[in-house]
């Protein structure tokens, strides 16, 4: 029998870290994960449970996943060899770090933003630095590069809109930053479909960004599918650190089949940028909350008589948000996501209830 002091070989970096924990609530209703909340459109449904009897589960995926890569191609407009796909786009943040950076090398994120940028470079023995978003949760362009220029750093993770607080920082910021960065810049637009901006265009004139994309926030989060868009000599080094097969078969082929009729799910987008706009201007009518503007599937609040309790009575009442609290500038934040209207209409009551 051997009784040996595993902990004595974990990487310290790695004791120190705290898992990416989620809450989760059995029954209820989810407005905590920027999920979207209606299942794909029946004839979709149909399509999959018909395909599932097909689908030779006995064998490898399509290693270079060329189907899919075909739909994004035609969906985004670039060419296939600029496309990497990931189990998610968690994946390809990774990805792109062990490409681009040596231990120990910088990789900045503005804060609060999305917090596996900095789990993951921690993970890869990186030095991750962040940048103070001002008051109006927006980034600065030359304050910004100082911080790049001083830590060296190799690759600014920008989330567009950002993840929790909802906006899209000024373009023209950002733009700045392409055009004197020493580095990549990555525009993370998980959200993309919610706020209709994209820096994709850019691509054609300066090679140093890199556009990443998920499919988990318009309705196919359990099957992790995100891409990449990358200057293609980036891609074909991207694609030797990439593990073989990381994207399944059925996920390849859902998504294909997705991106290639994208109107059912174009038709839900468009109900939650209404339902948004509705949410905002239910939240706004509370003289305790302070509402923050959204390009996203979400909102992000604050609630002046306390957070944490809201949080707690309201998910004692079946509605889960995320609470941002721990967050030394988010103290007080809620972030709910944007449901269907009925599931919007029972935060709003529960919310009344709790706050009067
Ligand atoms: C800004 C941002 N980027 C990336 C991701 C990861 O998405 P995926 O599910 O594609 O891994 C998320 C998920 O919450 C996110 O908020």
């Amino acid at each position: 029998m051997s009784q040996i002091d595993l902990m004595q070989w974990v990487r310290s970096n790695i004791k120190s870290l705290k898992a990416y924990q989620v809450e989760n609530l059995d029954e209820g209703i989810k407005l905590h994960a920027n999920e979207n909340p209606y299942p794909p459109s029946p004839e979709l449904l149909n399509k999959i449970s018909q395909r599932l009897k097909e689908l030779e589960l006995n064998r490898y995926p399509d290693p270079d996943g060329r189907n899919l890569k075909t739909a994004i191609a035609n969906k985004v407009g670039v060419r296939t060899e600029q496309i990497i796909i990931g189990n998610g786009s968690d994946e390809l943040i990774q990805y792109l770090m062990q490409v681009l950076c040596d231990e120990g090398r910088t990789i900045a994120f503005p804060d609060p933003s999305f917090s596996m940028y900095g789990i993951t470079a921690k993970c890869l023995g990186l030095n991750p630095v962040s940048f103070s978003l001002n008051e109006n949760w927006d980034l600065e362009a030359d304050s910004t590069l100082e911080i790049l220029n001083k830590h060296k750093a190799r690759l600014v993770f920008i989330s567009y809109p950002n993840n929790p607080t909802g906006n899209c920082f000024s373009e023209q910021e950002i733009q700045h930053i392409i055009e004197k960065f020493q580095g990549i810049v990555v525009l993370d637009e998980a959200y993309q479909d919610f706020s209709g901006k994209t820096f994709l265009k850019q691509m054609e004139t300066h090679n140093n960004l890199v556009v990443l994309r998920s499919l988990s926030k318009i309705g196919l989060a359990g099957l992790r599918v995100g891409y990449g868009i990358f200057p293609a000599e980036l891609a074909e080094q991207v694609n030797k650190v990439r593990l073989p097969y990381n994207s399944n078969s059925i996920s390849q082929w859902v998504a294909t089949e997705l991106l290639n009729d994208f109107t059912p799910v174009q038709n839900q987008i468009n109900s939650i940028i209404n339902e948004r706009k509705r949410l905002m201007d239910e939240l706004s009518k509370f003289s305790s909350l302070t509402v923050y503007p959204s390009n996203s599937n979400f909102i992000l609040f604050m609630d002046s008589n306390g957070g944490d309790q809201l949080f707690t009575t309201l998910k004692k009442n079946g509605i889960l948000l995320r609470n941002l609290g721990s967050h030394p500038r988010l103290k007080n934040c809620l972030r709910v996501t944007i449901g269907t209207p009925p599931e919007n209409d029972q935060f709003l009551d529960q919310l009344r209830k709790a706050v009067s």
